[in-house]
């Protein structure tokens, strides 16, 4: 499988080229007419560099809308919030105005979160019923288990192509998330994904390259036929794809 995919350095470098990716798309949507873009974003670590770089950029973000990938089930306030990781590193800096943000009410039971964020995307796209959105950019990340959103090995929802979010138990964390369902992520007209770090070699080639098996490299969802698909890594996450095996890029 060939995948157009980006090799940077570090961190850093990789998470300035995904920034870059992502204005390019906005100003191309903005300058087509479209009143605003829109994108959601995933949590975890890496994505703080890349919030900062965005943060940074001469963009008017009053023409963009952000959504969040998945949200762990955490008041806003929390240390493992996705929203707060994003308010400290982007949304405040950049002051992006609050009816642009769409954030996953954390703080819930997650199943009434989860339904209000459907609320919430339905509205916003004027969806009927059973229609999917069709975010202009899904940016993904992957943890060392090949887990991407919060859809870990095993977690039932990998099967789901009709529902928009869902509200997931992650047993590893003794934890509910609320996450958008792999129909979703399936649909986006760009998909962005952001893997840096030592720990993603093993598991991004077996995403890449490995046998389709969702349930066991839920990553895979939504990037295994590439369509819009580009990887932003760094040498360290494609130390073992760089071996030519994909046309990943050397920069
Ligand atoms: C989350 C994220 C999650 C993330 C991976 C990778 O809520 O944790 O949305 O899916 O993308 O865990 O995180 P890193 O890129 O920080 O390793």
């Amino acid at each position: 499988m060939s995948i157009d995919a980006q090799v940077h350095a570090d961190a850093q470098e990789t998470s300035a080229a995904c920034a870059r990716a992502i204005l390019d798309v906005f100003s191309k949507k903005l300058a087509s007419g479209r009143p605003h873009a829109n994108i959601a974003v995933s949590g975890g670590s890496t994505p703080k560099l890349l919030f900062a770089e965005l943060a940074k950029a001469k963009f008017d973000w009053t023409k963009a809308h952000i959504f969040w990938v998945d949200e762990r089930g955490v008041p806003p306030t929390d240390s493992q919030s996705n929203y707060k990781l994003t308010k400290e590193n982007l949304l405040d800096a950049a002051h992006i105005p609050a009816t642009n943000i769409h954030r996953i009410q954390g703080e819930l039971d997650p199943h009434v979160a989860a339904k209000l964020y459907v609320e919430d995307i339905v509205k916003f796209f004027g969806l009927k019923p059973g229609e999917l959105p069709r975010f202009d950019i899904v940016h993904r990340g992957m943890g060392p288990d090949a887990h991407t959103a919060s859809l870990f090995p095993g977690e039932p929802l990998i099967d789901d192509r009709t529902n928009i979010a869902g509200a997931a138990y992650v047993e590893k964390f003794k934890q509910w998330r609320i996450t958008l369902l792999p129909g979703v992520l399936m649909n986006a007209e760009r998909t962005f994904m952001l893997v840096c770090g030592d720990d993603k070699a093993e598991p991004l080639e077996q995403v890449l390259y490995g046998p389709f098996e969702p349930k066991k490299y839920p990553c895979q969802i939504g990037v295994h036929n590439g369509h819009g698909v580009t990887w932003f890594l760094d040498k360290a996450a494609a130390r073992l794809i760089q071996q030519s095996k994909g046309n990943a890029s050397a920069p």
